[in-house]
């Protein structure tokens, strides 16, 4: 068997039929609303890697730490054969975790991006001689099945990037990855924790304009997708603190009124001055609250590990 493989877990148009769903529904919604996942072209996955290297960006920084001075005590806990990831991107803090798991045979990266899955896979296959990688192009929000590799598996969903599912579809999205483990398999999360407002908007508002770049790649793959006129120029990037959800919003307000066509969905939609397209949350999470669903999702949170400055938070957590 080949060491690299890739997957398209969806049908062919499965992805395109899901953007003119989503854009259909949240660009005719007040307010404007579309999920984070469609950042991610190849382009959009570039400017993330390069958002992860920003001086602002520190969740990056932090959970790296918490997987240098950790993996050791997460691959004896687990003891796993298989990791899975969900929302993998470049793997590059995966590297931590598959050198210290001694045991482990597959790896399988899933992402909605495939060529952030291309890029990571083969560097993995060509650095570690002996390592499966089988990676899945799939949205891990829709009923993710995985390929049937040895357990014990453990399933690692970094970066923060469960911040970015409403609290809703966390529950859902909790209680879809406790259907994918059996007894002795693990999840180890990734969360982005509450602190000072000015470090938490200057994260996702950087001062290279990175991040901006980021929030308006969404334009383009709508632009190239579905035959659309946005003009990126157009629209201004915002960050900005809801306290009392205690989550980051990232915005594209519109500079002036302006009509923007989307022919594919058959879409005039209106801006007004100052209107606000709502395209990411990223909640920020309090220990007590990530135990609280992970228990009413059927987990048990076993482990938690911050960095010394206590702004990320790895948790392990088991099914009994
Ligand atoms: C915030 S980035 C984190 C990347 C990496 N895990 C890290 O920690 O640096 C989110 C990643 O999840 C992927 N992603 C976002 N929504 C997804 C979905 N619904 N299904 C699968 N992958 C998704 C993106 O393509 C991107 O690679």
């Amino acid at each position: 068997m080949s060491p690299f493989r890739i997957t398209r877990t969806l049908p062919e148009d499965a992805t395109g039929a899901a953007l003119r769903a989503d854009v259909r529904r949240g660009l005719t919604g007040s307010p404007m609303t579309l999920p984070p996942k469609w950042f991610y072209d190849a382009r959009g996955s570039e400017l993330f890697d390069e958002i992860t290297t920003l001086p602002e960006y520190y969740p990056t920084r932090a959970e790296r730490e918490i997987l240098l001075a950790r993996s050791g005590e997460i691959a004896a806990a687990s003891g796993a054969r298989t990791l899975v990831e969900l929302g993998s991107g470049s793997s590059e803090k995966t590297r931590y975790l598959i050198d210290a798991l001694t045991g482990l045979r597959t790896y399988v990266p899933v992402d909605v991006s495939e060529s952030a899955l291309a890029l990571a896979g083969r560097a993995l296959v060509a650095e570690r001689p002996g390592l499966e990688v089988h990676a899945l192009i799939a949205d891990f929000t829709a009923g993710l099945a995985l390929p049937g590799t040895p357990g014990p598996r453990l399933v690692a969903f970094l970066g923060g990037t469960i911040g970015n599912l409403l609290p809703a579809e966390r529950a859902a999205f909790l209680a879809s990855v406790r259907a994918l483990l059996a007894p002795g398999d693990a999840l180890l999360l990734g969360t982005d924790l509450v602190k000072d407002e000015e470090v938490l908007v200057r994260a996702y508002d950087d001062a290279a304009g990175v991040t901006a770049a980021f929030n308006k790649n969404v334009l383009t793959v709508i632009n190239r997708e579905l035959g659309a006129d946005f003009d990126p120029a157009a629209f201004e990037h915002v960050a900005r603190w809801d306290a009392e959800r205690e989550w980051i919003e990232m915005r594209l307000r519109s500079r002036t009124a302006q009509t923007v066509k989307i022919p594919a969905v058959d879409l005039a939609v209106d801006f007004a001055e100052g209107e606000d397209l709502r395209t990411e949350v990223s909640a920020k999470f309090r220990e007590e609250g990530v135990r609280g669903e992970l228990a009413a999702a059927g987990m048990e949170s076993v482990r938690w590990w911050t960095d010394g400055e206590g702004r990320f938070a790895l948790s392990l957590s088991v099914v009994r």
